[in-house]
């Protein structure tokens, strides 16, 4: 168990704090005495969260901001670090997915999984890495998944972000390291949060759901003693080394027909 102390005092960016596992992280940093700043679209959420955090003695500052825009980390930036919030604790938590037919999902949705999941993270880790590694101190977290372990039809643009943030988190962690910087990929499994919702998933909500503050609280844990992966969930962990030793095509078969959309039930 990692030291209560690591996070205390410092301030926290946590992107995606309006729900789910952010909204977790968030308490939880809170816990451990860690200063919050909250983003994300939903302000009412946002602003019910620091409420919240507030009533509870957690200093929380909230920046509204669309991470579908790319000039949205650079303002966030100025808003916080810019504006004299030294920023210790970055936690790269936003994203979401969407499940179907590619050929027939939303496309607008397939493309801001690419903005918010992979361009928006590499942006705020380029533009706050910086600041912490003149400073010698800092932490990192990157939300990637277990769908990132293995390719997913009809997840296929979800889990090829999420591939992107892990091999992006590890690539970083070794580089970062030698300035004091841990830097921690998160890979849950199914988790509850809105995300099934967002995804259009609910088929995949049926499955036993990890709590998102068991997530938060053992995500905090590896980050804070610099562990590079944390798959908070047993099921993951299974999964993640079965795939080290079956062929990516034969897995990606089987998740092809496991995860197929049903037909439409006919109206007749
Ligand atoms: N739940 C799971 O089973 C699961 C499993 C593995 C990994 N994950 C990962 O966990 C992370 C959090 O997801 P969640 O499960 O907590 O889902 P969630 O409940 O839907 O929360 C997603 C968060 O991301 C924010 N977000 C989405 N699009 C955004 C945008 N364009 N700009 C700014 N913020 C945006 C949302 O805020 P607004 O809508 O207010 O902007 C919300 O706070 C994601 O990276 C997801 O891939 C989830």
């Amino acid at each position: 168990m990692a030291a209560k102390t690591d996070f205390h005092g410092k301030w926290a960016l946590v992107t995606g704090a309006s729900a789910g596992i952010g909204a977790a992280l968030a308490r939880e940093l809170a816990g451990r005495g860690a200063k919050l700043i909250l983003t994300a679209r939903r302000q009412d959420r946002l602003e019910s969260l620091a409420a919240e955090l507030l009533a509870q003695g957690t200093e929380t500052r909230i920046v509204i901001a669309d991470l579908n825009d790319p000039a949205a980390p650079q303002q966030i930036y100025d808003a916080t670090e810019g504006a004299g919030f030294t920023v210790d604790i970055l936690v790269n938590n936003a994203g979401l997915g969407q499940y179907g037919a590619f050929h027939q999902t939303e496309p607008e949705q397939e493309f801001s999984m690419v903005r918010v999941n992979c361009e928006a993270v590499v942006r705020l880790s380029r533009i706050y890495l910086p600041r912490m590694i003149e400073r010698g101190r800092g932490f990192v977290l990157v939300v990637a998944s277990t769908a990132s372990f293995q390719p997913l039809p009809y997840l296929a643009t979800y889990a090829a972000t999420k591939a992107f943030d892990r091999f992006f988190a590890l690539g970083l962690a070794a580089e970062v390291a030698q300035y004091g910087i841990k830097v921690t990929a998160l890979c849950p499994g199914t988790t509850e949060s809105e995300f099934f919702e967002v995804a259009r998933a609910s088929r995949f909500r049926t499955r036993k759901l990890q709590s998102a503050e068991e997530v938060a609280r053992l995500a905090m844990d590896a980050l804070a003693r610099g562990q590079r992966t944390i798959l908070p969930k047993p099921s993951g962990r299974f999964t993640a080394f079965l795939v080290r030793f079956l062929p990516v095509g034969l897995i990606t078969h089987f998740v092809e027909k496991g995860a197929r959309p049903k037909p439409e039930p006919s109206r007749d």
